[in-house]
């Protein structure tokens, strides 16, 4: 068995008196799509952030590549490797498609890679290509998403923290966009992937985590889950 990328253990995160996150833990490891799923509410996001160290945990331990990262500030975790695309997209509206990406690799200093890594991001997202030096408030959904996945890959990431990308997306644009996830994964990057569509995050992932109002309760190979009774119930919309 491979060493895990990521691995938290009984991590609790809490805003003011609210627990958001109950001990939580999980493993992802080089290589892997996990896919992260559970009702509104649950926590998802909030994991998210915590590894991204947006969120700074109360208890519990986060390490990344055999260290410990917990707590640290979440632009000392970008430079380690970890980037996170945001619920909401969150791209910045009033700079170009190519200021967007720009701000991908602000931490970075290898110009000449830098290039050849925004040449990537072009080859995978030709509309982003066509649309550089437009204001990425002008993008539709579906293209706000590339760009925000975009961004994300400027930073060179090893693992990439995905929440809700299908959110708000018209069909069609939604498989794309798992299409375009798949890709990346294919081509080799690591993926922690949030997502409300249970059915598509669990078709694209290898394995999967099930989180209850800030608990994981279950954790399986994600064909397993897909097949369990009370995730078809509860999350895939059956029974
Ligand atoms: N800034 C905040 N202040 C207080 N409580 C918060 C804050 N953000 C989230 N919460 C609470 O923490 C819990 C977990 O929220 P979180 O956003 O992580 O859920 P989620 O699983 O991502 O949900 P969704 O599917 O709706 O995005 C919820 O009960 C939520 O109300
Ligand atoms: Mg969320």
């Amino acid at each position: 068995m491979s060493p895990a990328l990521l691995k938290l253990e009984g991590v609790q995160t809490c805003y003011g008196p609210i627990e958001a996150l109950k001990g939580i833990s999980l493993e992802v490891k080089e290589g892997e799509i996990v896919a992260l799923i559970g009702a509104n509410g649950a926590g998802k996001s909030t994991a998210l952030m915590t590894i991204s160290g947006v969120l700074a945990p109360r208890r519990g331990r986060i390490d990344f590549l055999g260290e410990n990262i917990t707590g640290l500030p979440a632009h000392e975790i970008v430079g380690r490797g970890i980037s996170q695309v945001p619920e909401g997209r969150r791209i910045f509206p009033r700079l170009t498609v190519l200021e967007n990406l720009e701000m991908g690799a602000f931490l970075r200093r290898d110009r000449r890679v830098i290039e050849a890594d925004r040449a990537a991001v072009f080859e995978q997202f030709p509309i982003l290509k066509e649309r550089s030096s437009q204001l990425g408030g002008t993008l539709s959904g579906g293209e706000q998403q590339m760009l925000a996945i975009g961004r994300a890959m400027m930073a060179r990431p090893r693992l990439l923290l995905l929440d809700e990308p299908s959110l708000g997306l018209a069909p069609i644009v939604v498989s794309r966009i798992f299409e375009i996830i798949r890709t990346i994964n294919r081509f080799g990057k690591t993926i922690l992937l949030v997502e409300q569509n249970a059915r598509a995050a669990l078709t694209l992932a290898h394995r999967g985590y099930v989180m209850e109002t800030g608990r994981i309760v279950m954790a399986d190979e994600a064909r397993a889950l897909l097949s369990n009774p009370r995730v078809r119930e509860a999350y895939l919309g059956e029974g």
